[in-house]
């Protein structure tokens, strides 16, 4: 693994797939907002996808795509520093095209700075589909562009294990482990590394992180959705090559491994990796695959579509830590309501001394919630004495809101968070080909035999059968009891 680099150097930036939807959604916004932040000084952006248009009409784009999607006022002035950094290249240009975009914007950079032009780095993002990310692979290799360079790729990293070790090994013919960055936006979202801070900068909580005292874990990613524009790339995925192998697994790693011995990449990615090893294969049985009811009626569907919209589970590891206790993971389109939720439930207590009829142990059990919405909460929920004469009991919470803190203004948005990690070097929150690997390897009693697909209503909870999945417990969402608002007035 290469070094962090304390500082950052300048920055040739290659956006494949620069039109396309993540780039106008997230990663445009996103360099904006770098750059605004000062974390983006000496650097071009070099934009190349199969849009057949020019420099000027990219800056266009990428104004429009600023203004609808990101966040904050886009002044004048911010927007012309911004338009100054960007040059397109379209791909029927050819490779030779790019390599020259890209020296020229190397060029000047040095122009303007102490350096020279083969002092900057280059990174390539990789917002393409699945299928051409190879292809991308190849034409940086032609065109020179992999010296001083890393590479950031998006998920997902394979459908199945021998195509994950295949992209692997090609990808590694060009690029060494080190200069690749496996981009799992999920790791990059604030709420995920406050999970890493709470258990291991806090006496209090480590010590009861485990199978003694914690009874199950739900990780509940439900989104109100549908697949509008994405039914051809969820025809090859589903939701649990989409959203499983990849983020919901990630956060059970961070919620379920061990303290690594530094917060550095490679502690960290054992332990992950250590988690994703000691998990039992994912059975059919223990899987419960949804559509919902129309999906197959949209364009680009097959009329007897297998792909699944929805997928809810039950995790087991086999580790001193964990065994017997399920950790419960769900998402899926078109439900009810979008959240991403992490509710851990502890062990009630072995006797109830408290009167029948007080209300002990009658709104489930003591959790604890992380809420990583991007305005991140967490809670705390307990028994508690209702005021007033007798003994009756009542849930009480204790909630803590991060755009309640003072700083939560620096709070940076996942991908710009993950994009200047991968400049300087950072894998921290990266994943690793061998714990993809492994995950893949888990899946494949799932994938070789997968449950068939049940029909759920839109704006539902998913099929019946979740319930008989997590039985003898409940499914947290919809929360009982909603989050408090921190400014509303008591009454
Ligand atoms: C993406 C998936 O990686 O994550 C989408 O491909 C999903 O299907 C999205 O909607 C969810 O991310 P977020 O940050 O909006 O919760």
């Amino acid at each position: 693994m290469t070094t962090v680099d304390d500082m950052e150097q300048p920055h040739v930036i290659v956006l494949f797939g620069a039109t396309g939807d993540l780039a106008r959604r997230k990663l445009l916004p996103g360099l904006l907002r770098l750059f605004e932040a000062g974390l983006l000084e000496d650097c071009r952006i070099v934009g190349t996808s199969l849009e057949d248009i020019d420099t000027e009409t990219f800056a266009k784009l990428a104004r429009s795509a600023i203004e609808e999607f990101g966040q904050g006022q886009l002044t004048e002035a911010g927007w012309t520093a911004f338009e100054g950094l960007l040059s397109y290249v379209p791909q029927s240009a050819g490779t030779g095209a790019l390599a020259s975009a890209v020296h020229e914007a190397e060029e000047s950079l040095a122009a303007s700075g102490p350096g020279t032009g083969s002092e900057v780095r280059r990174l390539h993002y990789l917002s393409v589909p699945p299928k051409s990310a190879l292809d991308v692979v190849r034409q940086l290799d032609d065109a020179g562009l992999v010296e001083r360079s890393r590479i950031i790729m998006e998920k997902p990293f394979g459908t199945d294990l021998p195509s994950a070790k295949d992209l692997n090994r090609r990808l590694h013919e060009v690029f060494d482990e080190s200069q690749i960055f496996r981009i799992d936006h999920f790791l990059g979202k604030e709420a995920a590394q406050n999970i890493l801070a709470f258990r291991f900068a806090n006496g209090l909580f480590e010590p009861i992180w485990n199978r003694n005292f914690i009874d199950h874990v739900q990780i509940d990613v439900p989104e109100t959705l549908g697949l509008e524009g994405r039914t051809k790339f969820y025809e090859s995925t589903g939701a649990y090559r989409d959203m499983v192998v990849t983020h919901l697994m990630q956060v059970l790693a961070f919620m379920a491994m061990e303290p690594p011995t530094s917060l550095a990449p490679g502690p960290i990615s054992d332990e992950k990796n250590k988690v994703f090893r000691s998990m039992r294969p994912i059975e059919p049985h223990n899987v419960v695959r949804g559509q919902y009811a129309g999906y197959r009626g949209k364009e680009e569907v097959a009329d007897d579509s297998d792909t699944d919209t929805f997928v809810a589970l039950k995790v087991e590891i086999d580790n001193w830590r964990w065994a017997g206790v399920p950790f419960f993971l769900r998402t899926g389109k078109m439900m009810a309501q979008g959240a991403r939720v992490i509710s851990i439930a502890f062990k009630e207590p072995p006797l109830t001394m408290f009167p029948h009829g007080s209300n002990a142990g009658m709104q489930g059990p003591d959790h604890l919630t992380f809420d990583l919405a991007d305005q991140s909460r967490m809670s705390l929920s307990f028994y508690g004495k209702r005021p007033g004469p007798g003994m009756k009991l009542e849930k009480l919470s204790m909630q803590f809101a991060t755009h309640d803190t003072l700083t939560s203004g620096s709070v940076l948005e996942a991908y710009e968070r993950l994009i200047h990690d991968a400049m300087r070097g950072d894998h921290t929150l990266f994943t690793t080909a061998e714990g993809i690997e492994t995950l893949w390897d888990l899946s494949r009693p799932l994938l070789a035999d997968p449950p068939p697909v049940r029909s759920y209503a839109p704006g539902s909870w998913g099929p019946n059968a979740i319930h008989q999945l997590i039985a003898p417990h409940a499914w947290r969402l919809p929360f009982e009891r909603s989050w408090r608002d921190p400014n509303a007035t008591a009454q």
